[in-house]
């Protein structure tokens, strides 16, 4: 089996800067390259301050405090760290097509092929090239196919090594893996590339939790793993909508559900709908895949989980609305919560976004807080929804740092996401400061309900009457 000495990785985003920081601290006779194209964001993950990290993730700025500068470097030197290397993975962004055939719902692979085309025309000896990003199943054949023919004559082994990583819990998952998947070819090179890769993830792994399939069957598993989480997700959120019309809890009904070992208790927590960059895009990539195939009612049935997932953001949007009396124009109303989820400034697809954009079509005036989103990225995410100009959404909506002061004189508080520091505040003070009645609207079922009504709030929680 080929002794690894050194592996790049092209991306250096969500995936590629905490998965490598992770493999460079269990393995610290490989020298672990990270590359990008995005200066600022490879200055970013230079930064003396750790603070200033690209990403946030909790334990990742330790792991890269005692890792860089010793086997794990941040470069824009795409084609050196290329040449070096043993091992490539390939962990740019997949997004959806915003053009042409496709557009919509296949995924984008113009970053993976010019990544493929970079690869080739460098490489000058044999290559393991692994698929970290999550493509669409026989994207290894299309890599193949440019590697072997614009190549050096040079022989690339094609790897799909899906991550199943959660921002938020993103160090906690790669440390722990429940199981790390790798698809390659059957014959013989196939197989030991396969092997090599295994070898760099067995420093810290169990070698029963690292799967080795076919490649194929490794592209779609991740395709599938995704819509399945978003399919509970959608699944509880659906019964969220039934249990506000009737008396029924969706915490209850989720717990008398959990209980059964075939359901499971985990993920079905019911909230104002999942974000983040990957479920809705991954979705959105199998529909197109079972359609291209003609398979419309395989694709029909996976759309109807991101059809729910857009109710259910625009059901907590019109509820705000119809609860204020049918008009928040002019009206005050504080987010508590921007990231799509707790711990990470990742905004991609968060509901907030959605909720925001809907309540400033009413004329809203929002006050966001959030504790990990810069002001800038807050705008940048409302300005690419092209819903008004630019100058509008900063005209109507504000960012802030200081949250309890935000709410004077607030109609309403929104949350958004379920940070724990809310939790924490002081809601007889907040209230005492809000214009009466005061409206809390509870996103995420963060807050306890008879607490919230017993301090004088008006108090919705999804999935409560
Ligand atoms: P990201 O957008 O945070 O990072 C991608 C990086 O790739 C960017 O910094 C971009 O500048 C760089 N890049 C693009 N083209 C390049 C090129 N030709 N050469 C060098 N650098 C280039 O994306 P993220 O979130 O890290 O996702 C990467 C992939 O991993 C996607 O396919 C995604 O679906 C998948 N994934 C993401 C997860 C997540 O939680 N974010 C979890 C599991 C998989």
């Amino acid at each position: 089996m080929k002794k690894v000495t050194k592996i790049c990785c092209i991306g250096a985003g969500y995936v590629g800067g905490p998965t490598m920081s992770v493999i460079a601290s269990q393995c610290p006779e490989i020298k672990v390259t990270v590359v990008d194209i995005n200066a600022e964001r490879i200055n970013q993950w230079n930064d003396s301050n750790l603070d200033n990290l690209p990403v946030y993730e909790p334990g990742l700025s330790e792991i890269v405090a005692t890792t860089r500068g010793k086997n794990l470097f941040f470069s824009t030197e795409v084609d050196k760290a290329i040449d070096e290397a043993e091992i490539i993975f390939i962990s740019v962004n997949t997004p959806t097509k915003t053009y042409g055939k496709g557009k919509g719902q296949a995924a984008d692979l113009k970053f993976i092929e010019l990544c493929a085309r970079n690869i080739a025309r460098v490489a000058k000896n044999d290559k393991i090239v692994v698929e970290k990003s999550t493509l669409p199943v026989r994207t290894a054949s299309a890599i193949k196919s440019i590697l072997d023919n614009t190549g050096n004559g040079v022989a690339f082994e094609i790897l799909s090594n899906p991550e199943f990583l959660a921002e938020g819990t993103a160090i906690e998952d790669l440390l722990k893996a429940d199981r790390v998947l790798i698809g390659g070819d059957e014959t013989a090179s196939g197989k030991e590339a396969k092997n090599t890769l295994s070898a760099i993830y067995e420093h810290w792994l169990p070698k029963e939790r690292i799967l080795q399939t076919n490649v194929w069957s490794s592209e779609l598993s991740k395709l599938v793993a995704n819509a399945f989480l978003a399919q509970r997700v959608s699944s509880i959120n659906s019964i969220s909508a039934l249990c506000e019309k009737t008396d029924a809890n969706v915490a209850e009904v989720s717990r008398a559900i959990g209980y059964d070992s075939r359901i499971g208790s985990k993920f079905l927590n019911s909230s104002v709908g999942f974000g983040g960059s990957c479920f809705q895009k991954d979705i959105l990539n199998l529909v197109y895949i079972a359609s291209s195939f003609g398979l419309q009612e395989v694709a029909d049935y996976w759309e109807q989980v991101i059809i729910m997932n857009d109710y259910q953001k625009r059901r907590f949007a019109e509820n705000i609305i119809s609860t204020l009396y049918n008009t928040v124009s002019g009206k005050k109303i504080v987010f508590f919560g921007w990231a799509f989820k707790k711990d990470t400034n990742d905004t991609r697809e968060s509901a907030a976004i959605y909720v925001a954009d809907a309540l400033l079509e009413e004329r809203a005036e929002i006050v966001v807080y959030d504790p990990k989103v810069s002001e800038k990225q807050i705008y940048a995410d409302l300005d690419y929804l092209n819903t008004r100009t630019p100058e509008e959404n900063r005209r109507l909506l504000k960012v802030t740092k200081q949250p309890i002061e935000a709410i004077q004189d607030a109609h309403a508080i929104a949350i958004l996401t379920e940070w724990d520091e809310f939790k924490n505040y002081d809601w007889s003070e907040i209230f005492k400061n809000m214009l009466k009645p005061a409206f809390v609207f509870d996103g995420r079922r963060l807050l306890d309900k008879e607490s919230m009504t017993e301090l004088g709030f008006n108090y919705y929680k999804i999935g409560e009457s």
